[in-house]
């Protein structure tokens, strides 16, 4: 299975994405942590990106298409993947064409603006691995800690209240759109993301035909 998981920040793309990458055996790709990974490091496209992540912009489409290309040629993903936050532009999309990227299924999940703010105050990552929880519909098993790899949880600098409302405006502006590029290529199906996050996955399990 070659996914494409859509959706607007807080959607609950990356929930979902671990817990289908699980079940199918396969790896996420996540651009959003691999540049924070990047930051961490302090690697050039971690300096790149930093700012543009702080104010809620988007990272230039080249970089974008870089760290993809090089992550997919990974042995991992031989048998699938599961695309998280990516593509985000339409131009990010044309290059996965051209390059011959195989997506079998794009997958949005639908939310509407006003329920994302409740959930991104909520959230909680972990700095380490990735890994996305919410104090309240997501907890982890010991407050503050990491259920997969032990380390500490924090708040992203990302998830104010302003910055979101701005990843908003940039999501219905560049990233929309792309649900009319999958449509028109009769790979998207729609799955609701305002119900518990068990029934999401049923849901989208179920438009992948699993
Ligand atoms: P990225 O990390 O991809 O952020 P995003 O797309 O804005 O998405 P989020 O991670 O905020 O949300 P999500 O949909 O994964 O939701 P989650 O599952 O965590 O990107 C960050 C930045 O990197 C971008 O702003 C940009 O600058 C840059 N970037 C990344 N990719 C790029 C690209 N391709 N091109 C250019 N720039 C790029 O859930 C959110 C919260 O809700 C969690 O607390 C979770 O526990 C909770 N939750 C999830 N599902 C449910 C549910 N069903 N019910 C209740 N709560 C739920």
């Amino acid at each position: 299975m070659r996914l494409i998981l859509l959706g607007a920040p807080g959607a609950g793309k990356g929930t979902q994405a671990e817990r289908i990458a699980a079940q199918l055996n396969i790896p996420t790709i996540s651009t959003g942590n691999i540049l924070r990974e990047a930051i961490k490091n302090g690697t050039p496209i971690g300096l790149q990106a930093k700012g543009l992540i702080d104010q809620g912009k988007l990272v230039p489409d080249d970089v974008i298409i870089g760290i993809v290309r090089e992550r997919l040629a990974k042995a991992d993903c031989a048998n699938g993947y599961i695309l998280d936050g990516v593509p985000r532009t339409i131009p990010q999309a044309q290059a996965l064409l051209e390059q011959g990227v195989e997506i079998d299924r794009v997958v949005s999940i639908e939310i509407a603006d006003e329920v994302i703010e409740g959930r991104m105050t909520g959230r909680r990552v972990c700095g380490t691995c990735g890994a996305s929880y919410h104090i309240v519909a997501n907890p982890p098993k010991t407050e503050g800690i990491c259920n997969s790899c032990g380390s500490e949880l924090m708040i992203r600098k990302d998830d104010k209240p302003e910055t979101v409302r701005h990843r908003l405006a940039v999501y219905h502006q560049e990233t929309e759109a792309l649900k009319g590029f999958y449509e028109n290529l009769g790979k998207l199906r729609l799955v609701n993301g305002d119900q518990p996050i068990e029934a999401a996955t049923r849901d989208i399990l179920a438009a992948l035909g699993e």
